[in-house]
């Protein structure tokens, strides 16, 4: 039995400096040591030997089996080794080499305008506020005191979801979700996308406005033009004129297209302007009492302007862009360029 070990450590040892691999040194393990190796073999047979031979011939079996382990850890380390070391060979790094830049990004013309219009509002003090682009009839129209015939509410302009749900044609109705929610005095801007269905070189089925909306006690037409002057100075430049004229809103009263003097002419006179010297950004007016009827507010004690202002427009005006539709195709050369 002696001799049957020793045979089989020397050949062990041979096939172990013989093996290039990992794997073959694995696979020598396994036929060696493993559940139906032959060292193990071995070792079971123990049990049939006598008393006396037992604990001699297992001595000299332990000694094998413990040569052997350390011949194969040291020969999976070295073939690891060598493994490793060509890798790094084969795989050098130049680090000479120039890096490769990352193509960043850059943000969308609408979200830089509603971004700048934000700030200017949040240094006025008003909060941004949402509301769901699908929309209630009810916030959308009806406490906003637009009565059931008014055209806005025509199939033509309104894409219905289904019947007291559609998508909002402005942001009008976050004035109404506000006032719900909180009582004066109210201070928010509410930027969003809207919806109508119409469409063509200056019209897009889903644009973008900003709502504004203060109710105080004691707030007047004169802050309502005060604030739109500042902050028309502000996003267009210190010398813009504001204009307003008579219009009507059914929420409003009473209510009124704002101008400013044409950002691409100053005022003289040009084709973007129609040669009028002005340009309409937005629609505003003093909050109707039927409006506060609808959020019970106490229309007696207190008062307030909204305006609302397309995106798209005061984009187009700020970057001179001709197109609306370049603002929606996405063309990333086109959109690189803010
Ligand atoms: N919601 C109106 C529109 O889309 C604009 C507006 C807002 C007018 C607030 C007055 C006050 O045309």
């Amino acid at each position: 039995m002696r001799e049957q070990l020793e045979q089989l450590k020397s050949s062990a040892l041979q096939s172990i400096e013989k093996a290039s691999s990992v794997e073959q040194l694995q696979e020598i393990r396994i036929s060696l040591l493993g559940r139906k190796g032959e060292l193990t073999a071995i070792m079971k047979g123990l049990g049939s030997l006598t008393a006396e031979e037992r604990p001699v011939v297992g001595q000299v079996v332990n000694k094998v089996r413990d040569e052997i382990e350390v011949a194969l850890r040291t020969a999976i380390e070295s073939a690891q080794e060598k493994v490793i070391s060509a890798r790094l060979q084969s795989e050098r790094i130049d680090i000479s080499l120039p890096g490769r830049s990352q193509l960043r990004g850059t943000k969308h013309p609408i979200s830089l305008v509603i971004e700048e219009i934000s700030s200017i509002f949040a240094g006025l003090g008003f909060a941004v506020a949402e509301g769901p682009e699908i929309e209630h009839d009810w916030y959308n129209f009806e406490a906003l005191n637009f009565p059931p015939e008014h055209p806005a509410r025509d199939m033509q302009d309104t894409f219905f979801v289904e019947n007291n749900l559609l998508l909002r044609t402005h942001t009008s109705p976050v004035q109404i979700r506000t006032m719900l929610k909180q009582k004066p005095p109210v201070r928010i801007i509410a930027p969003g996308t809207v919806y109508r269905c119409d469409s063509d070189a200056t019209h897009s089925p889903m644009f973008h406005q900003i709502e504004g909306l203060m109710v105080d006690t004691g707030v007047t037409f004169g802050d309502l033009k005060g604030i739109l002057t500042i902050f028309t100075n502000q996003l267009f430049g210190q010398k813009t004129g504001v204009r307003l004229r008579p219009s009507y809103f059914p929420f409003t009263e009473p209510s009124a297209e704002v101008d400013i003097a044409c950002v691409i002419c100053s005022g003289k006179g040009c084709r973007v302007c129609k040669n009028t010297g002005w340009l309409e950004i937005l629609g505003a007016g003093m909050v109707d009492p039927e409006v506060y009827r609808h959020v019970q507010y106490d229309a007696e004690n207190i008062s307030g302007f909204a305006f609302g202002m397309g995106i798209e427009r005061v984009a187009m005006l700020k970057y001179g862009i001709s197109d609306m539709r370049l603002l929606f195709e996405n063309d990333v050369r086109f959109l690189r360029q803010f």
